[in-house]
């Protein structure tokens, strides 16, 4: 079982992928979380990520080749926020070719003025946990419910980079859509509902799609 998660930033992709990831038992491949582990040595990344910018296809897909020669990923995977450029979905239909086969490409559908008051409501922890200061908030104030160290906003998530986030989505990524489309693999989300509800269609497709390849 493959998936990817496709949508503007501030959908839930990383949300989603967290609950696919945990409730089916596969892995989940984050290149924004790749990225922000390596700008922590890499001055390079991190000019791209502060600015909003995407990394170089060339940089990215070779990392997530790498990463798709691993062990676990036997397991099945749940891309987040790969591919997003149309020479990155050519490259990832070469790759995989046909010893994986992705089930379905699941197109989180929001408006980007709730993407927007999403990503100004996210608070982050250095262990990788996410917080929605309204509907998601840590128990302690600014404080992680896991690892209690300071919470503190993203690079890219201050207003400006995050226009700049989306103009590059409409640009670079929202072509995907119909590519998924065309290919018949797109699955379309609500994803203005509440994060229970999303995960439920999502849900729901996987168990479908599980109980067919069981029979
Ligand atoms: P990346 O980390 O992928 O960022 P993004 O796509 O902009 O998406 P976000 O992580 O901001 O949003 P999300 O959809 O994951 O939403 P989340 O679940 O957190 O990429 C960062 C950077 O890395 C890029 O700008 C680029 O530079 C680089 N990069 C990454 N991949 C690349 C690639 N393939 N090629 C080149 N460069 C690449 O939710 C957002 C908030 O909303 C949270 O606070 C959450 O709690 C809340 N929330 C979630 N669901 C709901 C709901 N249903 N209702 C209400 N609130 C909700
Ligand atoms: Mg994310
Ligand atoms: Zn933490």
């Amino acid at each position: 079982m493959n998936y990817i998660l496709l949508g503007p930033p501030g959908a839930g992709k990383g949300t989603q992928a967290k609950k696919i990831a945990k409730k089916f038992e596969i892995v989940h491949l984050s290149t924004g979380d790749m990225f922000r582990e390596a700008k922590k040595f890499d001055k390079i990344i991190n000019k791209f990520l502060v600015t909003g910018e995407l990394v170089p296809d060339e940089v990215t897909v070779d990392m997530i080749k790498n990463r798709l020669l691993k062990d676990d990923i036997k397991k099945g995977f749940v891309l987040d926020g790969f591919p997003r450029t149309l020479n990155q979905a050519q490259a990832l239909d070469l790759m995989i070719k046909s010893q994986i086969k992705i089930d379905a490409v699941f197109f989180i559908n929001v408006t980007f003025e709730e993407a927007i008051r999403r990503i100004s409501s996210r608070r982050v922890c250095s262990c990788g946990a996410s917080y929605h200061i309204a509907l998601l908030a840590s128990k302690k104030v600014k404080k992680c419910d896991f690892c209690g160290k300071e919470l503190s906003q993203r690079d890219d998530d201050k207003e400006d980079v995050v226009k700049d986030r989306i103009t590059v989505y409409e640009k670079q990524t929202k072509p995907l859509i119909e590519y998924y489309r065309n290919a018949r693999m797109l699955i379309g989300i609500n994803g203005l509902k509440e994060e229970a509800e999303v995960f439920a269609q999502i849900s729901e497709y996987i168990d479908k799609n599980k109980a067919k390849k069981g029979k």
